[in-house]
């Protein structure tokens, strides 16, 4: 046993997840615990089918990303060099940007759960998280960062998809409260100010 959690970061795109890890980081790291970053898509072979699907260069139906991303998953829970279970294993601490909530958001507003949920639940190869933060942005302010901070946008940089996807998040976190530490912060204030929260909320999971 470790005291090692799994703690993921969601938002819309444009949310400040960048920000509020690093925050997260320095904060953990400073109080002595090893802490690990990591993020979906990969960096590894389908992580790169995603990113050319996600830019366009390749299309793809909803249900092939769905796998897509679902294989993606697997294989950075199961890396036995520096997948999830590997690093919770050695005592690391995982902060990962987007996890299986991203799935069931995005692909889940084309594609509905009934096949996306067991998929991802029901599959013993993927590690459910000990705490899920979604940094809460309205979709104007979401899309007035992206507009700020890039010149072309990707499949699901939209405003419309923005407004789409965030109505699905508050689907997907209705069915998974139940069974998930889900906490939704306010991140549509300074950076100083959502980290407080965020960091007291990781500190509640961690026992610190
Ligand atoms: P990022 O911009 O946070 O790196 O995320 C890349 C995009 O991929 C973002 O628009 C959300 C999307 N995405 C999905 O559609 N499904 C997923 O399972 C994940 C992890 C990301």
């Amino acid at each position: 046993m470790t005291s090692a959690k799994f703690i993921v970061f969601e938002g819309l795109d444009g949310s400040g997840k960048g920000t509020q890890i690093a925050l997260l980081q320095r904060a953990l790291t400073e109080k002595g615990y090893p802490v690990c970053l990591t993020a979906e898509p990969t960096q590894h072979a389908t992580g790169g089918l995603i990113r050319d699907a996600l830019g366009g260069i390749t299309k793809r139906t909803p249900h092939e990303l769905a796998a897509l991303f679902l294989a993606d998953r697997i294989a950075h829970c199961e890396n036995p060099a520096d997948g999830i279970r590997a690093m919770l294993e050695k005592g690391t601490t995982v902060i990962c940007d987007r996890y299986y909530f991203s799935s069931l958001a995005y692909q889940g507003m084309d594609i509905g759960l009934d096949w996306l949920l067991p998929a991802h639940v029901g599959c013993p190869a993927i590690i459910k998280p000990d705490l899920c933060i979604f940094l809460d942005v309205p979709t104007d302010e979401c899309d007035r960062r992206i507009s700020a901070g890039r010149s072309s946008r990707e499949i699901y940089e939209t405003r419309e998809s923005i407004e789409r996807v965030r109505r699905s998040y508050s689907e997907v976190f209705e069915r998974l409260s139940p069974t998930h530490n889900i906490k939704i912060i306010n991140a549509a204030r300074s950076p100083e100010d959502v980290s407080w929260d965020v960091i007291s909320a990781v500190g509640e999971v961690l026992g610190i």
